[in-house]
């Protein structure tokens, strides 16, 4: 498997170029690694709060232009960008905190929105058995996450065929990320779906961390400090 260097090495042909779309940029960590080779990113993200964290932490970039904006209706001409660079698409609705349900056709609109967009298309998404799928679980238990990221994946794979691209690079990497302690490692994991479910009481909060606990050992992460972040990038490409 590719490493995550490698990875950026990879999709580095596809990301140089003067303008650029960022969907959904979140905390915008993946924005910067896009921002290394594309002159100028338009980020959209419908959340303000988003807004408010990835410019703080962009603020050193003078290539990216963030904006509170629906990615269903993102207000540019056709064909403007020469990239739409889009991580965890299958997170673009968030229907997984009371009920398992997956809103394909609002999927189904983003991608045809995108393809409007650019004929060009890179997504990086977890690997549907990454262990983030199991991990999920200590939120929500209802939640299906490695079926969310197949399911939309397939989806992706279906629209933009439909909508005359082809898939011209497909490959894995992994993000190691590492931690100082064990400690740090299982509190990191609590913040990464906070906005799911966040422990009400300290006795709930010992239960999830005794939870996480045992999903990271069964792949001794805990024990290697070392969570690996398991990706699946494709490159779609039309005309
Ligand atoms: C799981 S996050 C992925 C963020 C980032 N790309 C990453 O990989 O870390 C999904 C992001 O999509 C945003 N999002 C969800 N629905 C959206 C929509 N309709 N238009 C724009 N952004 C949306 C969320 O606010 C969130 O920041």
């Amino acid at each position: 498997m590719k490493t995550f260097e490698e990875m950026w090495e990879d999709l580095k042909p596809y990301l140089s170029c003067e303008k650029g779309l960022d969907e959904g940029y979140y905390d915008g960590k993946y924005t910067r690694y896009f921002a290394r080779y594309c002159k100028h990113i338009v980020g959209v993200d419908v959340s303000q709060e988003f807004y408010e964290i990835a410019k703080e932490n962009l603020k050193d970039l003078d290539n990216v232009e963030l904006k509170v904006m629906d990615a269903l209706k993102v207000d540019y001409p056709d064909k403007y960008f020469d990239v739409i660079l889009c991580t965890s698409f299958h997170e673009f609705d968030l229907s997984g905190k009371e009920e398992f349900k997956m809103d394909l056709d609002l999927k189904r609109r983003i991608l045809n929105e995108m393809s409007r967009l650019s004929d060009t298309i890179v997504f990086a998404e977890i690997d549907p058995d990454n262990l983030s799928a199991e991990l999920y679980k200590v939120f929500n238990p209802i939640e299906e996450h490695g079926i969310r990221t197949q399911k939309s994946n397939e989806l992706i794979d279906q629209v933009l065929k439909e909508n005359g691209y082809k898939l011209i690079l497909c490959d894995r990497a992994v993000d190691k990320i590492s931690y100082n302690s064990r400690e740090e490692f299982k509190e990191d994991m609590l913040a990464w779906w906070a906005e799911v479910h966040v422990p009400e009481t300290e006795e709930e909060k010992q239960e999830m961390l005794k939870k996480i606990e045992d999903i990271l050992e069964s792949r001794k992460f805990l024990t290697n400090l070392c969570f690996d972040d398991v990706f699946r990038y494709t490159v779609y490409k039309r005309g």
